[in-house]
């Protein structure tokens, strides 16, 4: 009896079995057979209908057939130059169109026209031999229809010799032009135009993801008129941070949530203000300290990255104003081997889950003692870094607070033990000064004035580095008055 059922079963599997396998394979078996030394694509079958492409060491486009839904195509690492000619992909529906390590001749607007279906392009490390574009101008490409509902576009280490036209860049406005409803956009190794002052309304309405890697410019199109924007990365750009208040003009943006501003020698975030930003990526600048309520004005802040950054002190009252504060990277490479860190942040935030390299110490001071004594008593949470085994760094600090100075003079910038804190300093009347946290400023009459200063003092460099803008709305400002006093005389 066992077996006729298992035999049924056998059957029943066999019958589902075959049929799909039979179907899925029969795309890829079908149109782009392995045996076939002419096509040496990878195929795969995603779907019914629909197959994914990747053609290596190619030299020519492969054929390709209107009716199947690609998932991708990739052509990767040609083997000589590849041509790709008008309307190659015309007709075809394609989610993913990627170039990668090929030179291509020829491109035009007509490469990619007549799409019928394209959501995502993108070449990397590749050389644009040539062009034979209307004007000579690479950004001309994107000009062709199937890049109207293109969502996605990523150029990475794109490299393209215009002759006679070297001095041609990619417009960021008139690309956001060219692709309305363009989701995403990575632009990396790759030059860009500056900001042109054109007409802004109606452009990057759709764009939620902007990264820009080194790509040379000095200004850029003024954020607040990207309103979709949810991340921003901006990294190795320097110079526009200085040239615009590009930091000041997040509280522009209403939905915005994660900012990445890398390489960018910045030295401090005074003007940021968010209601929704939950993560700051400011890893690789000059930030040397986070001074009280920094973060105040971003209170969704999760996650806080400053590793790679010259840090000597975070103040106790750094983050004030954010309650969910969870991950906080300090990590830095070069750092004098001493915490940033100021010992009261132990007791005040001992959830945060702080990542700093393990060789840096905490400083030996009355806090730190105050903490100690505290974990010895089980009375209080205390954050996980700190650990009464571990050393601390005597620092100058410390010696204002020892028993006996002179002898733990011999001991500035060497490690002893937290447990052994108690044999060195004179605390009593320091002890509770963790616990006045987020009470008082230290510049408490100036909430507002220091922001004010530190606003005037970037806009009087930015007014050195930008000259052109105001002083060019200024003299076009007299002019209309000039020509108006002339019209009515
Ligand atoms: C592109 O080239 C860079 C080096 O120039 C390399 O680091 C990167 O991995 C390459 N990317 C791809 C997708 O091959
Ligand atoms: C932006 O996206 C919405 C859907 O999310 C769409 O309805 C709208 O047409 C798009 N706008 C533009 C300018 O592409
Ligand atoms: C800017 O573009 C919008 C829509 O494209 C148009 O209505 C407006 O008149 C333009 N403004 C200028 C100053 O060109
Ligand atoms: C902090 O997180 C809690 C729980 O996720 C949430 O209810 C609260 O609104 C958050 N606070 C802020 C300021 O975002
Ligand atoms: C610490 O004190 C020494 C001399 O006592 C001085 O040279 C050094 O600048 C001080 N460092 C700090 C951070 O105050
Ligand atoms: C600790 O400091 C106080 C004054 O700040 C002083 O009166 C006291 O004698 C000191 N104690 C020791 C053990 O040095
Ligand atoms: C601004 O210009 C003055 C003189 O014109 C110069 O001394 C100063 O270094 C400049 N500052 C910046 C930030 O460029």
């Amino acid at each position: 009896m066992s077996y006729i059922i298992y035999f049924f079963i056998l059957i029943i599997s066999l019958i589902h079995a075959q049929p799909p396998s039979l179907t899925s394979k029969s795309l890829c078996a079908q149109y782009y057979p392995n045996n076939d030394q002419s096509v040496q694509c990878e195929c795969d079958d995603i779907d019914i209908n629909r197959l994914s492409l990747k053609c290596l060491g190619h030299s020519y486009v492969p054929h390709f057939l209107p009716h199947i839904h690609y998932d991708r195509i990739d052509l990767e690492s040609c083997a000589q130059d590849l041509q790709i000619g008008d309307k190659t992909f015309a007709d075809l529906n394609i989610n993913t169109l990627a170039l990668r390590h090929c030179n291509l001749l020829g491109l035009s607007e007509e490469s990619f026209a007549k799409i019928n279906h394209l959501e995502k392009f993108s070449i990397e490390n590749s050389t644009i031999v040539s062009l034979s574009t209307s004007t000579g101008n690479f950004q001309e490409i994107f000009q062709s229809d199937s890049f109207r509902t293109l969502k996605s576009l990523i150029l990475k280490n794109v490299h393209y010799h215009q002759t006679h036209k070297h001095d041609k860049k990619l417009n960021l406005e008139k690309l956001l032009t060219q692709l309305p409803q363009l989701n995403r956009l990575e632009l990396t190794n790759i030059y860009l135009d500056n900001y042109r002052y054109e007409n802004l309304t109606d452009i990057g309405r759709n764009l939620t993801y902007l990264k820009l890697i080194n790509t040379h410019q000095t200004s850029l199109v003024p954020i607040e008129h990207l309103p979709s924007l949810e991340r921003l990365i901006l990294i190795h750009l320097p110079q526009i941070f200085h040239t615009q208040p590009l930091i000041a003009s997040i509280k522009f943006l209403k939905k915005l949530k994660y900012i990445f501003f890398a390489q960018n020698q910045l030295k401090n975030i005074d003007d940021l203000q968010s209601k929704t930003i939950d993560q700051i990526d400011l890893s690789s600048n000059l930030i040397e300290s986070i001074d009280e309520y920094t973060f105040e004005h971003v209170p969704k802040l999760r996650t806080l990255t400053l590793t790679k950054n010259p840090l000597r002190s975070i103040d106790k009252n750094a983050f004030c104003g954010i309650d969910n504060l969870t991950l906080l990277y300090i990590n830095n490479e070069h750092s004098s081997q001493i915490s940033p860190l100021d010992n009261c942040i132990l007791l005040s935030h001992a959830q945060l889950d702080i990542k700093q390299d393990s060789q840096t110490k905490l400083q030996c001071n009355c806090p730190l003692m105050h903490v100690f004594r505290l974990k010895r008593k089980h009375s209080r949470d205390i954050n996980n870094l700190f650990n009464p085994n571990h050393a601390c760094v005597v620092t100058n600090t410390t010696l204002e607070q020892a028993k006996n100075p002179h002898q733990l003079q011999n001991l500035l910038n060497l490690p002893i033990y937290i447990y052994e804190l108690e044999n060195f300093l004179n605390c009593s009347y320091t002890d509770d000064s963790c616990d006045r946290h987020c009470q008082d400023r230290r510049v408490k009459s100036t909430t507002i004035s220091p922001i004010k200063v530190h606003k005037t003092s970037i806009d009087v460099q930015s007014k050195n580095t930008s000259v052109s803008p105001s002083l060019y709305s200024f003299f076009s400002y007299t002019l209309c008055l000039l020509l108006f006093a002339i019209r009515y005389l």
